[in-house]
């Protein structure tokens, strides 16, 4: 029987540079890569509904969380849990704790209700490892004027409350997050990634 394969999530504020960091950390461990919302063609559409602005379509914070619980729960069960019981790695950018800092930070929904519908969607599958990719929101910003999507277009108090939210989720679980300063380079930030995280997968 195949060894379970490792699973690993990387999360971060917009522009925090965490796909590009998601797609590195991925070939190094051979990883299948993998995103959310989307991941599987059904997450794909719910993202667009997601993330592309349109001005006809109203959708009130609690639609957004269902339409990213509906979004992961496929994505567990289609992609996410075949390729961990068939013992590959999954690197995914972004997983549950972007749920508890958006929805529940940033939108302020109630974190422990949050916090039930996310357990329900993953069927409580947790990563080995969560990466926070941890930038300000000044340093963020002079990357690239967030904007463009429907989440992204919110101001500057919703996105410095998603921030908290990620600092407050690692300092509350230490065993499971890594954070690192991702305001340098590339190639720094992903050797930083390598020498936390890779010992922390063990054996
Ligand atoms: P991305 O730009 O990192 O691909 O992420 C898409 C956007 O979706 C980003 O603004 C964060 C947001 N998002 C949530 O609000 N809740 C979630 O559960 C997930 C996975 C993403």
């Amino acid at each position: 029987m195949n060894k379970r394969g490792k699973f690993i999530v990387f999360e971060g504020g917009d522009a925090a540079g965490k796909s590009t960091q998601a797609e590195l950390f991925a070939a190094k461990v051979n990883a299948l890569l993998t995103r959310e919302p989307g991941g599987t063609k059904l997450g794909e559409r719910i993202r667009s509904l997601l993330l592309v602005p349109d001005g006809d379509v109203l959708l009130m914070p609690k639609a957004e969380l269902f339409l990213m619980a509906a979004a992961r729960a496929q994505h567990v069960k289609e992609v996410i849990e075949p390729a961990l019981e068939q013992g590959r790695n999954v690197v995914c950018d972004r997983y549950s704790a972007s749920t508890l800092a958006y929805q529940g930070f940033g939108r302020r929904l109630p974190i422990d209700e949050v916090e039930e519908v996310v357990g329900f969607a993953s069927y409580g599958l947790e990563p080995d490892i969560y990466v926070l990719l941890d930038i300000s929101l000044e340093v963020a910003l002079t990357r690239k004027s967030l904007g463009g999507d429907r989440i992204e277009d919110e101001g500057q108090s919703f996105h410095e409350r998603v921030l908290e939210g990620f600092r407050r989720l690692a300092s509350d679980n230490p065993a499971s997050w890594v954070v690192v300063d991702a305001s340098r380079s590339i190639a720094e930030t992903a050797e930083t990634v390598n020498s936390l995280v890779l010992p922390r997968l063990g054996d």
